[in-house]
């Protein structure tokens, strides 16, 4: 038995082109790139910008677009490589397991539920900060109480009495999560054709947003461009370098959070007609649509206002209040519109992320290094349901208790991480397996996946202490749970099983 084997690729192959027993092929690479916008477009860009501008950068918060979209765009290459060549359900982990072994295989699987099941619970608590604004601004009714819209963590001063009020429980977050757990149960066809009509709307937000806020850009909030260097101290009284390169840096580890999704297209290769020629246009581009538009958005949100703003009234539905604050009465349509709108965007996020995150659970439960339950799938809906059903408990406790920025910095650290092991697997694969059809080719090998190694460790340092501890601690979790279960019940390890 070894920690290090690895799945052959033949096998995986095979594993692919046994569709009939498996998931249903019905995406094409529109589906695809809607998918990828579905995905990318949310939190990041309405919340974690704002909270980037305010923490870190400032208005260079759109040079630290440029800088995340850079990291993303040459992982993505290497994505779109191993994608293409490796058409199975599970992504990185997949890819992973051929070129790498087992044990990486689960570091990176264990990995990815930062990435999907962690971030799918920032978004749901993004929403329920949504839901509050939607009551107040548009329906005029009393908001959720705080108590029952925050995390523990979270609490809330009346400048008048000083009293202190705590959060106790998210229930909007809880809520919406469990929602599309169940619309991704009943399944995929459904779920990608609603997702469709959320893009159209979301896109037309985001650039509504440019064009109408351009004029309301105050130039006095665009000096300094790159603040001077300083320390902010947040509500958790954890310090974060602010100004200068190191608060660029930081805000990329931030933003990226806004791209995170277009490798979740990747995860659905096992439903997708010709793989080998669709996912590198659904994963190329869905990034290069969301990337022109992020630095134009993030440019039009810091003229709005300035970063104090974002520090106080605008800390919560940060684009909403601006928007009301900046542009006045007659704009309040937009503002209205946008939380609306906002509410449909942030949940096709969370279908996509679930949805990753289910096919990685679906493959680790059929290696055999989760639960085999999590691959079975549902007789009717072909699904795998109880892969579902358990991500909805572990997302649900997370949206449910932990602040939106500790698992948003969470999920962009994890993602980076994977992000790192995938460019490495385009590398060794090419040297272990030189002979494999790739339908699409990382340009310049090594160089691009190197760069790619470096950018995305550079995010990582960004985002500072703090964030490296919970990546270290998450890690050794996984660790300790792969000599306890994993080794001991993998398929490729224990053969007569
Ligand atoms: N990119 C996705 C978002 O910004 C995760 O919400």
């Amino acid at each position: 038995m070894s920690i290090w084997k690895r799945k052959p690729l033949a096998q995986l192959l095979a594993e692919a082109a046994d569709s009939e027993k498996g998931l249903k092929r019905t995406l094409t690479a529109w589906s695809l790139v809607a998918l990828g916008i579905g995905a990318i477009i949310g939190a990041g860009l309405f919340v974690r910008t704002a909270t980037a501008a305010a923490q870190s950068a400032g208005p260079s918060v759109t040079i630290a677009f440029v800088v995340a979209a850079i990291g993303c765009a040459l992982a993505g290459l290497c994505y779109a490589e191993l994608s293409s060549s490796i058409p199975i359900a599970g992504s990185a982990y997949t890819y992973t397991y051929a070129t790498m072994g087992e044990f990486l295989a689960w570091i990176i699987g264990w990995d990815l539920i930062l990435e999907y099941a962690v971030g799918a619970a920032t978004v749901g608590i993004a929403w329920s900060e949504y839901l509050n604004n939607l009551l107040i601004n548009v329906l005029h009714m009393s908001p959720i109480p705080f108590e029952l819209s925050h995390s523990p963590f979270q609490k809330i001063v009346d400048p008048v009495t000083q009293h202190v009020t705590h959060g106790i429980i998210n229930l909007p977050a809880l809520f919406i999560v469990a929602v599309i757990s169940l619309i991704l149960i009943k399944g995929i066809q459904e779920s990608a054709f609603i997702n469709g009509i959320i893009v159209i709307v979301k896109v037309t937000i985001v650039v509504l947003i440019i064009v109408l806020g351009w004029n309301f850009i105050n130039p006095a909030n665009h000096t300094p461009y790159i603040p001077p260097t300083d320390i902010f101290v947040d509500e958790h009284g954890v310090g974060h370098a602010y100004g200068g390169i190191m608060g660029i840096l930081g805000a990329a580890g931030t933003v990226f959070f806004a791209f995170i999704g277009f490798d979740a297209v990747s995860t659905a290769a096992q439903e997708t007609i010709n793989p080998k020629r669709n996912m590198p246009i659904g994963i190329l581009g869905s990034l290069a649509v969301c990337t022109v538009l992020y630095i134009l958005f993030g440019h039009v949100l810091t003229g709005l206002e300035p970063v104090e703003f974002f520090r106080t009234d605008g800390k919560e539905a940060s684009v909403a209040n601006a928007i009301i604050h900046a542009m006045g009465a007659s704009y309040n349509w937009l503002a209205q519109f946008v939380t609306i709108a906002i509410l449909a965007g942030f949940s096709s996020v969370i279908l996509v992320m679930l949805l990753g995150q289910s096919r990685v659970f679906y493959s680790m439960g059929k290696d055999g290094l989760l639960p085999k339950m999590f691959s079975d799938l549902h007789p009717t809906y072909k699904t795998p349901y109880k892969a579902n059903l358990a991500i909805l408990v572990i997302v649900g406790a997370f949206a449910a208790f932990v602040p939106g920025d500790i698992v948003g910095d969470m999920t962009s650290i994890g993602t980076l991480f994977a992000f790192v092991l995938v460019c490495i697997s385009v590398i060794i694969l090419r040297k272990k397996e030189p002979n494999m059809v790739r339908e699409f080719k990382t340009p310049l090998v090594p160089f691009v996946p190197l760069l790619g190694v470096a950018v995305c460790c550079a995010m990582m340092y960004g985002l500072g202490w703090t964030n490296w501890l919970r990546l270290f601690a998450w890690m050794a979790l996984g660790v300790i749970f792969y000599f306890a279960y994993g080794k001991k019940n993998s398929v490729l390890n224990n053969p007569k099983e």
